[in-house]
């Protein structure tokens, strides 16, 4: 969808977000939603947070976290989901903090994701939506064109482009355990790469790897989507 604004971009999700969850919930107990940070992820978060929601079926997991310390400003969780208690009373896992090495904290952390939902290489959908931001180089969660990507749940980036240089993130094949993939971006500078994972999805560009097993959906502002 094309939106006028980044305003309207965000109302539009949040809609279809209470559809989804209505969706999802007449088939199962409990939704587990995939959350991003980011401008637009960030605002998203802010905007449910005002939704009258049946917190106790719903489970968040923030799709990356920066490795930095738990109270730091930094971290996704933060300027997120902690700044709404009932929330956050909802998340399913917390990344570790940056008191470990970053390569113990990915081990502990695909510990974790292994207790809850299994072998990563199983085919099923674990995450009923996946919101994903987009950067201007087509990095999603922090998923960077060009970085290794080495993990089966998680993969450690020890130097994102993107700061702070350390990082954690669901893999590639983590994020395509998903039933719906949205996509939210804004502003012109990511035209270029939207338009590549649009018109070539063997790209290679981060964005272009991940898709929904049922839905991949692109909430999109007018600014960047009249110059696609
Ligand atoms: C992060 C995010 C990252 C973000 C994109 C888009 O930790 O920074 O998870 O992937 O979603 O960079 O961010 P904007 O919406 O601010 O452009």
């Amino acid at each position: 969808m094309v939106a006028d604004s980044s305003e309207e971009l965000l109302s539009v999700a949040v809609n279809d977000f209470i559809g989804l969850l209505s969706d999802v919930l007449d088939s199962k107990p409990v939704a587990n939603i995939v959350l991003t940070g980011g401008s637009l992820g960030v605002a998203f978060i802010g905007e449910i947070a005002k939704l009258e929601l049946d917190l106790s079926r719903i489970r968040f997991l923030f799709g990356d976290e920066r490795f930095v310390a738990f109270d730091h400003g930094d971290r996704n969780e933060q300027q997120g989901i902690l700044q709404f208690p009932e929330l956050a009373h909802r998340s399913l896992l917390r990344y570790p903090d940056a008191n470990s090495d970053l390569l113990n904290a990915q081990k502990l952390m695909n510990k974790a994701m292994t207790v809850s939902f299994g072998n990563v290489h199983e085919q099923s959908e674990v995450f009923d939506l996946v919101i994903l931001g987009v950067g201007p180089d087509g990095h999603v969660a922090s998923l960077f064109p060009g970085h290794q990507n080495n993990g089966e749940w998680i993969v450690a980036e020890p130097d994102s482009p993107k700061p702070p240089a350390e990082r954690l993130s669901l893999s590639y094949t983590a994020l395509n355990r998903a039933g719906r993939v949205w996509f939210l971006a804004s502003g012109a500078q990511k035209t270029q790469v939207i338009k590549s994972a649009l018109n070539d999805a063997d790209c290679g560009l981060p964005l272009a790897r991940v898709k929904g097993m049922q839905e991949t959906s692109w909430y999109l502002d007018k600014e960047l989507s009249d110059a696609l």
